[in-house]
């Protein structure tokens, strides 16, 4: 059988909207191990830590550039209470992870913490405050204490707990899954609470914050409308900030039932062929609250924001079923590809996305051994590397004039080349996957508009798609060089081995 050759028209000098950097954005919940034995481990612990956060996990997260962080949850922020995460960790009460493996929390990863988290991650935090269980006034306290300068009751307590200078937090979330976890609302009744909640959110002195309203699930396009139509104004002199500046969605691949997701490396090619139609999806649902916002707000003020994302698994066996816990293979790595380029065809609208979860949890970018503690990157955490030229810089059209190979999986079509690009200064960065099983793809790229000087590629695939990383074999899935790209007159020619995810760097004249 021949290659599958695709053709690419890549108009270089023709630049796109900006992809942010925060569509490469992090999930940090109080569940499983994510937070205590992944990001946190105390300052007892003999792995090496800064204030009982583990360095080893902030030097591959600073690798990848990581550009911002959400935390406590997930339906965890809402049952969570802020103030029972300040102060001398031993007075700090004991509460009950109720939401995930009813699990004793005792809140010794608490607000100063997470922002000295960020700090060492260089990353953004993005706080998701409690809409379902906790007060208007909770919340309002919350960003004072975080943000206020000067004199002020949360600013005295903040100072009385060790930090003289307010923190910046741009970031803040109106609660959760307000339709399930997050309150078991109806979207009216959200919206109503969103406007209390985001009303006595203030800005404080510098400190803008840009409000995210807990939006739909998957494809429910009504709760967005509803969110539009209550939320969706942009403020006025007496109340400058409006509502909200984005509003969320969430979406996981699940191929499988709720009640049996599948298995997270014991899959057959009709598995992994389902996934990929899953994960395809999440552009179907972009493009539907994209087009109902578009509706409220041509001139796109409103953000999108896709603050969780990713594949879910059952839970490794003889795991705690309420701790998420997942292996992560070549499969997942190719979903991650997936989504990004889509992410970056939304970048007009899509302000930001937020990977389910960082450490331990779901799709995670790194593992962590609960006895002996080693750390694994996972093949996702590979791909969000590969990709981090994408970050801030212009999207790039591509055109597959003569269509793009597909497979027929039960009633849909999937597209098995997938493709995107973007350029930053004279760099274009153009990401490519092959998501057939088997089959490999050549892609001829059309780049109009410059010529290529040079060239570095680079390739993530394994023998098979069910490989993954553990403490024993780190680097069975790990990117190598790829050499398998020749010049032709108008680009490039890239080959795609069968279940290949690569990078092609190209430096213009
Ligand atoms: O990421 C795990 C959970 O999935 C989150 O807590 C919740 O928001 C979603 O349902």
């Amino acid at each position: 059988m021949h290659d599958a050759v695709v053709s690419a028209v890549i108009n270089v000098d023709v630049r796109g909207p900006l992809i942010s950097r925060h569509l490469y954005g992090h999930f940090a919940e109080h569940l499983g191990r994510c937070i205590y034995g992944g990001f946190y481990v105390g300052e007892d612990s003999d792995l090496p830590n800064e204030g009982g956060i583990r360095l080893d996990v902030v030097e591959a997260l600073r690798a990848l550039n990581i550009p911002n962080l959400r935390w406590p949850g997930g339906c965890f922020a809402d049952e969570y209470h802020w103030m029972d995460g300040i102060g001398p960790k031993a007075d700090r009460p004991v509460m009950v992870n109720t939401h995930w493996g009813n699990v004793e929390e005792n809140n010794h990863f608490g607000t100063h913490e997470f922002m000295a988290l960020c700090e060492l991650l260089g990353a953004e935090p993005y706080i998701s405050g409690n809409v379902g269980s906790g007060t208007v006034k909770e919340m309002s306290d919350w960003v004072e204490y975080l943000t206020r300068e000067g004199d002020s009751p949360m600013v005295r307590l903040r100072k009385a707990n060790g930090r003289e200078e307010p923190w910046r937090v741009p970031f803040w979330g109106l609660g959760n899954e307000a339709w399930g976890c997050g309150g078991n609302m109806t979207a009216q009744q959200y919206a109503a609470e969103a406007r209390r909640f985001g009303t006595y959110s203030r800005d404080h002195g510098g400190n803008k914050l840009y409000r995210i309203a807990a939006g739909a699930n998957s494809g429910d396009y009504a709760w967005t409308e509803t969110l539009m139509k209550q939320l969706g104004d942009l403020g006025c002199a007496y109340r400058p900030a409006g509502y909200m500046q984005a509003l969320s969605v969430h979406y996981y691949t699940i191929p499988g039932t709720w009640q049996d997701k599948g298995d997270a490396t014991a899959f057959g090619t009709d598995d992994y062929y389902r996934t990929m139609v899953q994960a395809a999806r999440v552009d179907e649902l972009l493009t539907g609250h994209s087009n109902v916002m578009d509706c409220y707000d041509p001139g796109r003020n409103v953000g999108l924001v896709l603050d969780e994302w990713g594949t879910w698994w059952n839970v490794e066996p003889g795991t705690n079923p309420g701790f998420l816990y997942q292996q992560n293979t070549l499969r997942d790595a190719l979903v991650a590809g997936l989504h990004f380029d889509v992410f970056h065809r939304h970048a007009g609208r899509l302000v930001m996305a937020n990977i389910a979860q960082t450490v331990n949890v779901l799709q995670a970018m790194i593992l962590t051994d609960p006895d002996s503690g080693a750390l694994v990157l996972t093949p996702t955490y590979h791909v969000f590397e590969m990709n981090k030229g994408h970050h801030d810089a212009a999207s790039l059209r591509v055109d597959l004039p003569s269509g793009a190979p597909a497979r027929t999986v039960g009633s849909a079509e999937l597209t098995t080349v997938s493709l995107s690009a973007s350029r930053k200064d004279d760099r274009v960065l153009v990401s490519l996957s092959n998501l057939d099983a088997a089959e490999p793809a050549d892609v001829v790229l059309d780049l109009r508009g410059g010529s290529v000087t040079g060239v570095r590629a680079r390739i993530l695939t394994a023998a098979n798609l069910q490989d993954h990383n553990t403490p024993e074999a780190p680097a069975a899935v790990a990117p190598r060089a790829h050499e398998q790209v020749t010049p032709t007159s108008a680009g490039l020619r890239v080959h795609l081995p069968a279940h290949s995810f690569v990078t092609v760097e190209a430096s213009l004249a």
